[in-house]
């Protein structure tokens, strides 16, 4: 098996170095994210990348979009500022609806899926970790996550950093109960 595959795993911000991550590794982890492969090739991946001084525009964005008002704001906000400030950055992931919908919405969800497994799945050749987090309030519906277009819709955001990790197990059900065999 491949080891991109076997490495990969989830790794949450509270095991995060200090440590930042050079611009040049961002736009190659980019990069690999784009390979992914999309029907009709709408390529509908699209990724905001918040560090530095971005990740309180972060902050300030996932308040806005929870409800500043809300009773549970300030304890919304210490959750996510916490794992925002122990990550070196972090991607926001968009689902850029093919304004043409030549194919059907879960084909592009898919393929958004995929191109966040090729960013994860080359974190390990950097020394990097990080997890796909996607609560519900995030991934709202199209338009709604600020500044975004109309055909455009948060799919949850990607915490990045230099871990510090336990290895942790990575417990799964049996393979072959969840194959069919046709001869
Ligand atoms: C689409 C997607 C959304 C996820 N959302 C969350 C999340 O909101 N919170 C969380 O703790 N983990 C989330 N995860 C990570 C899973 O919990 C994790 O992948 C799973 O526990 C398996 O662990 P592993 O990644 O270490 O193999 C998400 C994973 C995927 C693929």
């Amino acid at each position: 098996m491949l080891p991109a595959v076997t490495n990969r795993r989830s790794i949450f911000p509270q095991f995060f170095t200090q440590a930042s991550v050079p611009q040049d590794v961002l736009e190659e982890l980019i990069q690999a994210a784009n390979l992914a492969p999309s029907h009709r090739k709408t390529e509908p991946w699209r990724f905001r990348v918040y560090r530095g001084n971005g990740k309180e525009r972060l902050k300030d964005e996932l308040l806005q979009v929870y409800g500043p008002d809300r009773e549970d704001a300030p304890t919304i906000t210490h959750k996510f500022g916490t794992k925002i400030d122990q990550s070196a950055a972090v991607l926001l992931i968009f689902l850029h609806r093919d304004p043409r919908k030549s194919v059907p919405e879960w084909e592009e969800i898919a393929a958004v899926a995929a191109a966040v497994e090729n960013l994860w799945l080359s974190l390990d050749s950097y020394g990097l970790g990080g997890y796909w987090s996607s609560p519900g309030f995030v991934c709202g519906d199209y338009g709604e996550w600020p500044g975004s277009a109309a055909n455009e819709r948060c799919l949850g955001m990607f915490y990045l950093g230099r871990p510090d990790a336990p290895d942790l197990p990575r417990p799964r059900g049996d393979w072959r109960e969840k194959v069919t065999w046709i001869d």
